[in-house]
C-alpha cells in the first residue's frame, strides 16, 4: 500500500491546506452533508492518477478539506467497496490517506439493512461492535501487522471518545441513536431472507458492505475510530417489498438532515 499509493498520497499531503482533526467517511447517499459545508479545498479523486473509481451510485469521489465552526475536517464525499471487485487494500485507500495526514480521529458512516425488529429505516444506529470473520484472513494478509497486540485492533472498535461524543451529540442534538451490532457482508449482492433469519438468531442488529475493514485498518494505525450506521431498509425478508439500491438512497435522502445535525453538534462538541 505504502508503494503502490506512494505519488498520489504526495500529492494529497502537497495540496492539504492544514492538519485536520476529525476525518468523516460519507456512505452511501450521506454524501450531501459535505455539499452543505464550505470548503477551503475539494480534491476530486478522478484527478488522483491511481485512486480507485467508485461505480455505485451516490458516491461522488471527493475529498473535502472543510472547515465548520472553527474545526478542520477531512470528509471523503465516496468511498470504495470491497464488492465493486477492489482488493482489500484498495478499500482502505481513505483510512491511509487519513493517516498520511496525521490526522488520528475518524468517524466512519455507511447505509445499512435493519436486522433488528424494533429498527426502522431512517433510524441512526452507533456501532457498538462488528461482525467481521468472513474478511479477517484478507484483512490480516494485507495489514501483516507484526503484534499480537496490532492483529487485536479487531477488539478495540469502538472508541470510547468518540462513541461518547456522538451519543452526547445525538442528545444535545435531540436525534434518537439507536445503537447495535454491525455484520460486514463482501457482498456483492445483499444478503438472503435466509442469511438475514440467521443473523436474527445471533442477535445482529444491522448488515452492510463497507466499515469493518476501514475500522480495522484505522485502529491498528492507532486511531480513533467511530461508527454510525443509518438505517435505511428492513434487511431482506423482514418487509414485504423488495430491497433495492434506490430504497437505499431515497430514505438516505429523507434522513439527511437529522444525519446531518448529529453531524454537525459532534464536530462542534468534539
Ligand atoms: N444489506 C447490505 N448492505 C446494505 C443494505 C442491506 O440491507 N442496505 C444498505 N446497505
Amino acid at each position: 500500500m505504502e508503494l503502490k499509493y506512494k505519488d498520489l498520497v504526495s500529492t494529497i499531503q502537497n495540496e492539504a491546506p492544514f492538519k485536520p482533526e476529525l476525518a468523516i467517511i460519507l456512505g452511501s447517499g450521506l454524501g450531501n452533508l459535505a455539499d452543505h459545508l464550505t470548503k477551503v479545498k475539494s480534491i476530486s479523486t478522478a484527478d488522483l492518477p491511481g485512486y480507485p473509481k467508485s461505480t455505485v451510485k451516490g458516491h461522488k469521489g471527493f475529498i473535502h478539506f472543510v472547515k465548520y465552526e472553527g474545526k478542520k475536517l477531512l470528509l471523503f464525499q465516496g468511498r470504495i467497496h470491497f464488492y465493486e471487485g477492489y482488493n482489500i487494500s484498495d478499500c482502505l485507500l481513505p483510512v491511509h490517506i487519513i493517516h498520511k495526514l496525521y490526522c488520528f480521529n475518524t468517524i466512519i458512516t455507511n447505509a445499512a439493512g435493519g436486522v433488528n425488529l424494533s429498527f426502522k429505516p431512517g433510524d441512526l444506529m452507533l456501532i457498538n461492535s462488528f461482525y467481521a470473520f468472513n474478511i479477517k484472513k484478507e484483512l490480516l494478509e494485507v495489514l501483516n501487522l507484526p503484534t499480537l497486540d496490532q492483529r487485536n485492533s479487531f477488539l478495540n472498535f469502538p472508541s470510547k471518545k468518540l462513541s461518547e461524543l456522538i451519543k452526547t451529540a445525538s442528545l444535545e442534538a435531540n436525534i434518537y441513536l439507536q445503537e447495535g451490532s454491525y455484520w460486514f457482508g463482501k457482498g456483492p449482492s445483499y444478503e438472503t431472507p435466509a442469511e438475514i433469519k440467521m443473523m436474527l438468531k445471533f442477535g445482529i442488529d444491522a448488515v452492510g458492505m463497507s466499515t469493518a475493514h476501514e475500522a480495522v485498518y484505522a485502529q491498528s494505525l492507532g486511531m480513533e475510530v467511530g461508527g454510525i450506521s443509518l438505517i435505511t431498509n428492513y434487511a431482506a425478508g423482514l418487509s414485504s417489498t423488495k430491497l433495492s439500491h434506490k430504497e437505499v438512497i431515497d430514505t438516505a435522502n429523507e434522513a439527511q438532515n437529522r444525519f446531518e445535525s448529529l453531524i454537525k453538534k459532534a464536530i462542534i462538541l468534539l
